[in-house]
């Protein structure tokens, strides 16, 4: 089975890539690199010790998708490729929808085009919004806060759309919590250039000393703590929930969404401490005042996943803190 991975060395694609190699899966991938390197093909190949094909551009390119299409027969398509900062798409939404959209549509297009209509697709659990009640089941209200955040939505609805249209569409829509984490290898992981927005790529930067000290955003939620609890889920485990939705579309034809979390949540202090213990490193922090748009709490509720997928996740907060920095100090 060949595998269309786009996005394929981002985090969460080179990740996925990984586990398609393990699981013996032929993969093309494609990326225009706009946020992440191009060494990452090599790490991924040294990792498994497999080869694939990569073309590098971008998935708004028709020609180029074309091309991809033409040159290889593709039985499904994993769809990660995207922008993915909330607070860049609330300052530019307008390249927020065009590239989020657009790449998206240009791909449907090319796959209906070639015959290919099994596509899973990286989705949020950013979808829920403010949720009423937790955990949080699939079937809960869909609202966003940001642009960033409607992107996934407008791209969930096209999708349920396409398969009404066309019930011989296999869609799997994943709901991704929030991954942290690398590959034990230390090969591949996240490290934004940037100051970092997201909570664990920022401890690890306080951690290494490259910033000063965290922000904990809010300590008034009605939470163990006060702080934040989100659903962290490690992502090596979440790339092999693509490899099971993988299975699933391959299979059958259908158009579903699947939470893909650990159904746990942890808040931001629980999360802080546990660096700080199993890398053995001080973690400077403040408690300042909440950040806009934020919720307190927010985690999955697996089951849907489990008996829909069969997926499980097996990492625990522990093996996440320490994978993360074990990338980082790797890649000084
Ligand atoms: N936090 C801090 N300080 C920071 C960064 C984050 O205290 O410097 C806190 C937040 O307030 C929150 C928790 O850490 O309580 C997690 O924040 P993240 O920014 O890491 O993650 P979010 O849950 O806010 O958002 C993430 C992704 C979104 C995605 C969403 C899905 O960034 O893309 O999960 O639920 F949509």
């Amino acid at each position: 089975m060949k595998i269309l991975v786009t996005g394929a060395t981002g985090y969460i694609g080179s990740h996925t890539v990984v586990e398609l190699l393990n699981n013996n899966y032929d993969v093309v991938g494609i990326d225009d690199f706009s946020n992440s390197k191009k060494e990452v093909v090599d790490k991924i190949k040294e990792i498994t010790k497999k080869d694939f094909k990569f073309y590098e551009g971008n998935v708004c390119c028709k020609q180029t998708l074309n091309k991809i299409f033409d040159e290889n027969k593709i039985d499904a398509v994993i769809h990660f490729a995207g922008y993915k900062a909330v607070g860049e798409s609330v300052s530019k939404p307008l390249m927020y929808y065009r590239n989020n959209i657009d790449s998206t549509l240009t791909l449907l297009e090319t796959m209906n085009e070639h015959n290919v209509k099994k596509i899973a697709f990286s989705s949020s659990a950013t979808v829920y919004g403010k949720p009423e009640k937790l955990p949080i089941k699939e079937d809960f209200p869909l609202s966003t806060t940001n642009p960033y955040g409607t992107t996934k939505l407008v791209i969930e609805g096209i999708l349920r759309d396409l398969y009404k249209s066309d019930n011989s569409w296999s869609i799997a829509i994943l709901r991704y919590f929030n991954p942290i984490g690398a590959h034990e290898s230390g090969l591949i992981g996240e490290n934004p250039n940037d100051i970092p927005n997201n909570l664990m790529p920022y401890i690890v930067k306080v951690a290494n000393k490259e910033l000063d000290c965290l922000n904990v955003f809010g300590n008034d939620y009605d939470t163990i703590d006060g702080t934040g609890v989100r659903d962290y889920i490690h992502v090596v485990d979440l790339a092999n929930g693509h490899v099971k939705a993988l299975e699933k579309i391959l299979k059958e034809t259908g158009c579903d969404a699947y939470n893909l979390g650990t159904g746990r949540g942890y808040s931001v202090l629980e999360l802080v401490n546990t660096f700080s213990k199993v890398n053995n490193v001080d973690v400077n922090y403040k408690i300042v005042g909440r950040r806009p748009g934020d919720i307190g709490a927010c985690f999955a509720d697996t089951s849907y996943a489990l008996d829909k997928l069969g997926f499980k996740t097996t990492k625990g907060i522990e093996e996440m803190c320490r994978d993360s920095y074990n990338f980082v100090k790797k890649s000084k």
